[in-house]
């Protein structure tokens, strides 16, 4: 199959200064909510780590609370219901793996909590010491947003195995057993931004980022400031150095 590259996007996270847009990844989680949450789980993630896309204590409560959890069996044995609580995590689609796959014909709908960093692209020595500087840190957000609006009709003479849908982005094999999720109009937005596709694809695959890595500005802020204390302990010991090892004459 002819397996096409993800197109690099400027995401606002890229770079040694990069910051999450917090509209954005608020938009996203409204995308994963209304249409990806139907069959994938986000099984890391607790509803309490939301005030990291800018939401106030208050807000957190009540999106908890539009969630059923589990609660355990009552005397009856049936399952009792509870609405969620911050500290509770995303409810999964599914009861479990089986029942996953079986809903979709065979294949289970992966998680999504850790698919921005596991589809993300890795490269060895030497040139990951130079990706702080790329854009290939951001390869899995790439994916993600180049899976969802990369569906097409397959090639002429290209046979893809029923029940699957023709994606040339797809990791692992150019068709896959997920429909195109997405439809313009599908989500609506109340910031304005656009309704379409590529928007819905770029804000999910944001967000998405920020489940996977959502220290990721803590790391970024440290790392420059060590950055800049290892500059200025080198010029201190060149000059240590210098004066130590200086002729007397
Ligand atoms: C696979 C994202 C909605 C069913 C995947 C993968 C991603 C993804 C990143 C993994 C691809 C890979 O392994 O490289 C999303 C997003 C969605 C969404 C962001 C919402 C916008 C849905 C919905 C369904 C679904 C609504 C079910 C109707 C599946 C299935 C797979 C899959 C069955 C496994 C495909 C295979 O391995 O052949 N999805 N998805 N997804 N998704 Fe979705």
């Amino acid at each position: 199959y002819p397996l096409e590259h993800p197109e690099q996007m400027d995401w606002s996270f890229a770079g040694p200064l990069g910051t999450y847009d917090r509209g954005q990844l608020q938009r996203g989680l409204k995308v994963y909510k209304d249409v990806c949450s139907a069959c994938h789980s986000l099984d890391l993630v607790a509803f309490r780590t939301l005030s990291g896309l800018g939401y106030s204590e208050e807000q957190v409560k009540a999106f908890a609370a539009e969630y059923e959890i589990e609660a355990g069996p009552d005397n009856d044995g049936n399952m009792y219901m509870r609405p969620g609580i911050p500290s509770d995590y995303f409810p999964a689609p599914f009861e479990n793996a089986e029942q996953a796959a079986a809903s979709n014909n065979g294949a289970a709908p992966p998680d999504l909590s850790l698919m921005a960093k596991a589809r993300g692209i890795t490269r060895g020595f030497p040139t990951f010491i130079f990706d702080i500087f790329t854009q290939y840190q951001e390869g899995g957000p790439d994916y993600i947003h180049a899976l969802l609006t990369g569906y097409e009709e397959p090639p002429e003479g290209v046979e893809i195995p029923a029940g699957t849908h023709y994606n040339p982005y797809f990791a692992n094999a150019a068709s896959l057993a997920m429909a195109p999720p997405l439809s313009e109009g599908i989500v609506s937005y109340d910031d304005g931004a656009p309704e379409t596709v590529d928007q819905y694809a770029r804000d999910v695959a944001a967000f998405l980022m920020w489940t996977a890595e959502p220290k990721l500005e803590d790391r970024k802020q440290t790392g420059l400031v060590v950055m800049v204390f290892l500059v200025i302990m080198a010029v201190l010991v060149f000059l240590t150095k210098k004066s130590v090892y200086a002729r007397k004459h």
